[in-house]
């Protein structure tokens, strides 16, 4: 067994179920791919991709994600050129760039109580919706209520112990839908390789032009670029390491 790779032959124990077994060998098979084939990605292929994605847990269930799959010539080729013509992007069946939110918790918030699934929407959950979540993000002209939550957040600790913090600052939302979006990404990827395909997050890419070129707005984030597409033989540069888990794991 490989402990920087953690490879599959690490995981044979007693308890090891199929559903165990498919899990690594999406997991473990999983590599960032700098060229595809010509092979496409069939649509509904792409489209359970992108419901698996939006499976991925996330904060209140306010889901503030959104996948632009750029697939028009022109748009593709600019796009191309903004991801610096990186063999990841240049080669994939599919561009798509994954974009974080940080207007849509208000909408998404009145959208989840017209949806709810068990109707009548329970008082708590309500309540939830549009009194919790209004004053976790509402920041006020000149950040006016966040000044007034951050102090009484302060008196609050000190009088009754642990609370929450809100978010008071627009970085503060913006790293919460972030945070989201990425766990969304994470899932994508996955979904893509249980599907047979693969696929590159990119980093590496012009975010204001391309969110000049996809039309997007201040309150749209791009949180990577991912190319996706069947692995080509020389698809993957180099092995797959990583360092010692007891660098990052603390038991306390
Ligand atoms: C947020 C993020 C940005 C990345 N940006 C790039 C990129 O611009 N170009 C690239 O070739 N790989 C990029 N990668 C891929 C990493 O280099 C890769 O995940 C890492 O080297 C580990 O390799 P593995 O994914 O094959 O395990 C990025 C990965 C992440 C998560």
């Amino acid at each position: 067994m490989n402990a920087n790779t953690g490879n599959k032959d690490s995981l044979a124990t007693p308890s090891h179920t199929p559903q165990l077994q498919a899990f690594c060998d999406v997991v473990e098979s999983r590599r960032s791919v700098r060229r595809f084939t010509d092979a496409p990605i069939p649509d509904d292929v792409l489209a359970d991709c992108l419901r698996l994605a939006m499976l991925a847990p996330n904060s209140s269930n306010l889901q503030p994600w959104e996948f632009y799959v750029i697939d028009d010539a022109d748009k593709r080729k600019r796009a191309v050129k903004n991801c610096m013509n990186q063999n990841a992007a240049k080669t994939s069946a599919r561009l798509i760039a994954v974009v974080a939110r940080t207007d849509v918790w208000h909408d998404h918030a009145k959208k989840i109580l017209r949806e709810y699934p068990d109707m009548p929407v329970p008082k708590k959950v309500k309540d939830y919706y549009n009194k919790v979540v209004a004053l976790d993000f509402l920041r006020g002209p000149a950040n006016v209520v966040s000044v007034a939550k951050w102090s009484a957040i302060q008196v609050v600790r000190r009088i009754k112990g642990p609370i929450k913090s809100p978010y008071y600052t627009f970085e503060d939302t913006k790293n919460w839908a972030t945070n989201n979006t990425a766990l969304a990404a994470g899932n994508l990827m996955l979904a893509l390789r249980a599907h047979g395909f693969d696929s590159c997050p990119m980093g590496g890419f012009d975010e204001p032009a391309m969110k000049r070129l996809l039309k997007l707005s201040n309150h749209h984030h791009i949180v990577m670029m991912i190319g996706a597409g069947e692995r080509a033989d020389n698809g993957v540069y180099n092995t797959q390491f990583r360092f010692e888990q007891d660098q990052f794991v603390h038991y306390v």
